[in-house]
């Protein structure tokens, strides 16, 4: 199966994508391409070193959202891919890709949704939010995509205990490193083994 990963920061994500189509779960999986809404994204570095075709797609650069949203839209269909994976993508997708790729859009989000999720809760500001509520896990919530932020069905979710002598970012980088680069790789298999149905906004695992 054909994929592409969106990106628009650092992409380690996107590197734990790779690193399991060269030796790990993901060995059958092709990154046809990575799409990113910066230029200066090191995750377009990424692409470029492991040989990944990569393109930068802006808002600004088009005259209107629809355009934009065509554009990407167009993009994925002439790579092949048949799964869109966000990776730490920040802008909202438009509702022409979406219901292009309908159920076949994933994002990877660092809390447990519905907790510490929804608009401007990126970066560092769910782990900040966690702490401050007191809550003694967090952890990170693969999701499919529509149109609002990180409301789609739930495919998979890790937890981490909060510890102690816990920062925003020492929880931020315990989260990326025991659940999202686990969790995102695992969510790929399990929809390219078509071992996920969605019913009434629910995913199911076979
Ligand atoms: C990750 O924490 C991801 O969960 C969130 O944005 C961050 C991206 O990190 N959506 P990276 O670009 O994959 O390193």
């Amino acid at each position: 199966m054909k994929i592409a990963v969106f990106v628009s920061g650092g992409g380690t994500n996107l590197q734990a994508i790779i690193d399991n189509t060269k030796n790990g779960i993901l060995q059958d999986i092709e990154i046809a391409l990575v799409l990113s809404s910066s230029p200066d994204a090191y995750a377009l570095e990424r692409a470029n070193s492991n040989g990944i075709k990569s393109v930068v797609i802006r808002s600004k650069d088009y005259p209107s959202k629809a355009d934009w949203d065509q554009a990407m839209t167009d993009a994925v269909i002439s790579s092949g891919a048949e799964l869109i994976v966000l990776a730490g993508y920040l802008s909202l997708l438009g509702p022409k890709i979406v219901g292009a790729f309908s159920n076949r859009i994933i994002n990877i989000h660092p809390s447990l949704i519905p907790s510490f999720c929804g608009p401007g809760m990126y970066g560092i500001k769910p782990h900040i939010a966690a702490l401050a509520r007191g809550v003694k896990v967090s952890g990170a919530t693969v999701h499919f995509v529509n149109e609002n932020y990180d409301s789609g069905p739930i495919l998979l979710q890790k937890t981490v205990d909060i510890l102690p002598d816990d920062t925003p970012e020492r929880l931020q980088k315990r989260i990326m490193e025991e659940c999202e680069w686990q969790i995102l790789p695992k969510a790929i298999r399990l929809i390219a083994d078509g071992r996920v149905e969605i019913n009434n906004n629910i995913a199911y695992i076979r």
